[in-house]
């Protein structure tokens, strides 16, 4: 039988948990103001898990939605790629434990290490897979738990106000019509940045022990960011890896209806469309109340924009996202 020629986005899901914190909550903790981090960022308020919502099992809730908008039995699924910097455990990855809550024992499951831009590297891999006959019905989840990692101190602020968390997913079928479904993707990466966005520790590469004692005192165990480089960075990559997007599949910016950034700050995503010349009203925004989720961010942004009515069954959509490593991509995909 002949390979499927296409594949396509058929459920999207997300879970967060329903803990709010607000930016006033924040300034209880550390010198912020509510002021400043909207000003800065757009954000008024995230989510933080309680212990029983790790990100192996945010994923599950994601991926139970994102299956049962598919209109599939779990079952039918038959590979979970899950993304995240975030693991419940160092290993194994967390979407055998995804796997195991889901019932699904036997199937293919991988991690996928690209932070920010996870979602837009898996659309691209289970696209890929689908589309060479390897699977027929693939889970993709991004799922994130920050708020255990981050430094609630005056020295953490810059990051810890940023991020939330929470998780998405998506069900990627194959289809036997080539005008829907993922019709490109682009993916970058430049380890020149690095250490500009990361967390250091614990890492194997810390000699003679990968946990040293001192990485709470030095602070390496939380991430660390030159927030002004990344804002540089992603103005730059974004608007370039979009273009190139549209230049390889064929379509032109005004074809397309509504674009799905990933959602690290509200004014990169504003200053993007800016430089792109696409109208501001057609860009999904959702930072305000999430913050930044890393790998679930534009799942969770693309759900919401499906639920709401903004992508119906053929809008086409542009997904873009830029994040640590450095790593960047864009998807144009029809509905
Ligand atoms: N609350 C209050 N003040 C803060 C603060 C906080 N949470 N974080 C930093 N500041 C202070 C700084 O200490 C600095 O004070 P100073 O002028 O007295 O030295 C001042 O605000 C300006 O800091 P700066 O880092 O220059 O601010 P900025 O305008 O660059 O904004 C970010 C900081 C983080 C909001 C911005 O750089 C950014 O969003 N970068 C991109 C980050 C990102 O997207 N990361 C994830 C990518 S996937």
């Amino acid at each position: 039988m002949a390979n499927p020629v296409a594949s396509k986005i058929i459920g999207t899901g997300h879970y967060v948990p329903p803990t709010v914190v607000t930016n006033d909550d924040l300034a209880k903790r550390f010198d912020t103001s509510d002021e400043w981090i909207q000003q800065r960022t757009g954000i008024k308020e995230r989510r933080y898990s309680k212990p029983e919502d790790t990100t192996a099992h945010m994923g599950a809730l994601a991926a139970r939605a994102a299956v049962e908008d598919a209109g599939l039995e779990l079952t039918d699924i038959d590979c979970i790629l899950l993304g995240t910097l975030s693991p419940d455990v160092t290993f194994p990855g967390s979407s055998v434990f995804v796997q195991r809550e889901l019932g699904l024992h036997g199937i293919a499951c991988m991690d996928i290490r690209n932070q920010c831009s996870a979602y837009l590297y898996m659309v691209a891999t289970a696209d890929a897979y689908v589309r060479a006959g390897l699977f027929k019905n693939v889970l993709i989840i991004g799922s994130e738990v920050h708020s255990t990692g981050i430094d609630f101190s005056d020295e953490g602020r810059d990051v810890t106000v940023l991020f939330g968390d929470g998780a998405a997913a998506a069900v990627i079928s194959a289809s036997d019509d080539p005008k829907v479904g993922v019709l490109q993707s682009c993916l970058h990466a430049d380890g020149a940045g690095a250490e500009l966005l990361w967390i250091q520790n614990p890492g194997s590469r810390e000699f003679p022990h990968r946990a040293p004692e001192s990485m709470y005192e030095d602070k390496s165990v939380y991430p660390g960011m030159d927030g002004r480089a990344v804002f540089k960075w992603a103005t730059r990559k974004l608007p370039e890896v979009i273009r190139e997007a549209l230049d390889k599949s064929g379509y032109e910016l005004d074809d397309i209806d509504v674009l799905v950034p990933h959602q690290a700050n509200m004014r990169i995503n504003q200053m993007v469309a800016k430089q792109l010349g696409f109208p501001q009203e057609k860009v999904v925004h959702n930072i305000q109340k999430y913050g930044n989720t890393t790998a679930a961010s534009v799942g969770i942004a693309l759900d919401e924009a499906r639920k709401d009515g903004r992508i119906k069954e053929g809008s086409l959509v542009c997904l873009a996202a830029f994040g640590s490593g450095f790593t960047w991509g864009a998807s144009i995909l029809r509905f």
